[in-house]
């Protein structure tokens, strides 16, 4: 779909290994209609040719200030007006902290001074160059001018680190312009989300917990936050990285998510409760490992508080979506929790037959006070996609 047709795009190209990234960027950006012109710092010349963006953005590259100036149609301050979005993608450590400056030593810099429309930016840089306090200080600043800050994502580096740094993949920046142009259904809306396991000690190395892998919450993070929401995840332990723009809250146990969720309640809109929490808690944890004995052991196990139906029982509560994990009777068992704990949505999934706990894919029967709704078997980021949709309609409903 041409998303992006008459939308002028300048990309704006600054030395890092992520640059080329930025060739795949180029091309997704023209196939969704946009049109794009490439900006490139010195120091970006050094990882990637601007022949590669030249032969796919179709226009030539400007690479210093004299190329603009010589170029009759459109010197530096008209290329600035033209584009509809400064893109700065990879961003380096050393642009930010010039940009930030107000520096104009070289074509980009200039433009991004001179740019009336928005500037984005999307951060590449090593972990410990991100995680320094000045780099910190550079982006918080930049931000609180109105600069969007797209990423950075965590994962692996090209210098072997691991860690918050890497450029957002050419299709999440895609996506990132496409809603910049059409905001989404969620826009302006906190939502609240538990994901994952909880962990219920027995004794300081022990612990009952279960199968989920939070791939499904973590899914969703990423879907609400693609339609505009501003998301607040609180996750229980999971293998899982972070999802890049999402505010993340990691905790253990029931009671430690219980307390997160309780204090983040009053700020939500939407509560979407993903996490498998554990329904029992080990009555008296022991302070010191368990030896063994020959004799038989138990354990007295008490029940949790339901952090679901505790924020759906609040005085100002939001609108509340639960999930309902069933083997058998689905229809009949899920209907019954939305009643018994007050809830505006729930979202029904049969465990077992390759869909639910630790899979990748998921099939959802879900279900609200006047209607329901099937999502097909499909992967759990399709699911997502289509249960935030599906959350945005019955949330923006249920304000009229
Ligand atoms: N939930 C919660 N806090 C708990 C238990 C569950 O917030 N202490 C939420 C889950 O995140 C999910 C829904 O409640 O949204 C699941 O409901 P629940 O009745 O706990 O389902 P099951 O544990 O599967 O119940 P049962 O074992 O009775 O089927």
């Amino acid at each position: 779909m041409q998303t992006l047709s008459n939308k002028k795009i300048l990309l704006g190209i600054t030395g890092g290994i992520a640059a080329y990234k930025s060739a795949e960027l180029v091309r997704l950006l023209i196939k969704a209609g946009a049109e794009v012109r490439v900006v490139m710092t010195p120091s970006a010349q050094e990882f990637v040719q601007p022949l590669t963006y030249q032969a796919l953005s179709g226009h030539r590259v400007y690479v210093d200030l004299f190329d603009a100036e010589a170029d009759s149609a459109m010197d530096h301050i008209e290329l600035a007006r033209w584009c509809d979005l400064l893109l700065v993608a990879p961003a380096s450590a050393d642009f930010l902290g010039k940009m930030n400056a107000g520096y104009a030593d070289n074509l980009l810099l200039t433009l991004c001074l001179a740019a009336k429309q928005s500037v984005a930016v999307a951060p590449a840089m090593n972990q410990q160059m991100w995680a320094n306090p000045a780099t910190q200080e550079n982006v918080k600043q930049l931000a609180a001018r109105q600069v969007i800050v797209w990423g950075p994502a965590e994962g692996e580096q090209a210098c072997g680190d691991v860690g918050a740094g890497r450029m957002l993949e050419a299709a999440q920046l895609l996506d990132n312009v496409q809603r910049h142009f059409s905001p989404g259904r969620l826009e302006g809306v906190n939502l609240l989300l538990t994901a994952g396991p909880t962990r219920e000690a027995i004794d300081p190395v022990r612990y009952i917990s279960n199968r989920s892998s939070g791939k499904m919450g973590y899914a969703i993070a990423e879907a609400a936050m693609r339609q505009g929401a501003s998301v607040t995840l609180v996750s229980g332990p999971v293998s899982l990285a972070a999802p890049a723009g999402a505010r993340l809250i990691s905790v253990e146990s029931a009671q430690q998510m219980l307390d997160a969720v309780m204090q983040q309640a009053s700020e939500a809109d939407v509560f979407v409760a993903c996490a498998a929490v554990s329904d029992y808690r080990v009555d008296q944890a022991a302070q010191q490992k368990i030896k063994k004995s020959d004799a038989a052991m138990s354990l007295k196990l008490v029940l949790n508080d339901d952090i679901l139906a505790t924020v759906s029982a609040l005085e100002r509560r939001p609108f509340c979506v639960g999930f309902a994990a069933e083997t058998q009777d689905v229809e009949q068992y899920a209907l019954a929790k939305m009643e018994q704990k007050n809830l505006d949505m729930i979202a029904a999934n049969r465990v077992g037959d390759g869909s639910g706990f630790e899979t990748d894919f998921n099939q959802l029967e879900v279900f609200w006070r006047a209607g329901r709704q099937t999502i097909e078997h499909a992967g759990k980021a399709e699911v997502a996609k289509q249960l935030i949709d599906l959350i945005a309609e019955r949330y923006t409903a249920s304000l009229a």
